[in-house]
């Protein structure tokens, strides 16, 4: 499964990066309004940093807008995920932009019927935001199970793309589901290196290691002295 991160801060993107955890980016107009720079500017740098595909949103909703826009979001970059809305007048353009080979991530996905759509019309990757129907009631990985099964009996070429991830258990169900992407917030990516058995066997060896240097009267330096 791959896992993109789901921001527009580039500290929180390079730390992930460095840690080599991550395949891509997804952002949008508010994460990019959280950064409070020119989004331009910001896409920019965030293109250049990182190797895989970052998805970048229209503001637009009409198509002759959307189509405009996502040709020059799609100049910015080679890595650039043009996203568009789940309307009308959003598929219509993924339909034109799929033509033109231009990659598009469609957004705001919250049935498995505007997913199926999305693929149709030849969307690079659908994205179900499951924490956002959780929020209201809804079972938003029921979603991404009925997605993964259409996909799977069509061999549709899109990819579901989790999004509105909001904990690690999400991740997980998505992961165990066969979804292909998952875009996680930075402190759900944080929170899915942590256990606290790790922390405990982590804090013995080092105690046990002490332990032994003092049993021998001398500070060891671990294995450099092996053949
Ligand atoms: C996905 O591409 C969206 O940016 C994102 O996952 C939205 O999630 P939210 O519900 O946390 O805003």
């Amino acid at each position: 499964m791959k896992l993109f991160i789901d921001s527009a801060n580039i500290p929180q993107i390079k730390k992930f990066l460095d840690i080599g955890v991550l395949d891509g980016v997804t952002t949008n107009p508010t994460l990019l309004a959280k950064e409070g720079v020119d989004p331009a500017e910001q896409v920019e740098k965030i293109l250049k940093l990182v190797p895989g595909p970052v998805s970048v949103e229209v503001l637009s909703t009409d198509y002759e807008g959307i189509v405009g826009e996502a040709r020059r979001i799609a100049e910015m970059g080679e890595n650039v995920v043009v996203k568009a809305p789940m309307t009308q007048d959003g598929l219509r353009a993924v339909r034109k932009l799929s033509r033109e080979n231009i990659k598009t991530n469609v957004t705001l996905v919250f049935s498995p019927n505007q997913g199926l759509l999305a693929a149709k019309a030849g969307a690079t990757y659908v994205s179900p935001f499951i924490g956002r129907l959780d929020d209201v009631g809804y079972d938003g990985m029921r979603v991404i199970k009925d997605l993964v099964e259409i996909f799977r009996n069509y061999s549709m070429a899109s990819q579901i793309l989790v999004s509105s991830v909001r904990h690690p258990v999400h991740v997980l169900r998505a992961a165990k589901l066969g979804a292909h992407v998952a875009t996680l917030p930075p402190d759900v990516l944080d929170k899915m290196f942590n256990h606290p058995l790790t922390d405990v066997g982590l804090k013995r060896f080092t105690a046990d290691w002490q332990e032994l240097e003092k049993h021998l009267g001398r500070k060891l330096t671990p294995y450099r002295s092996m053949p």
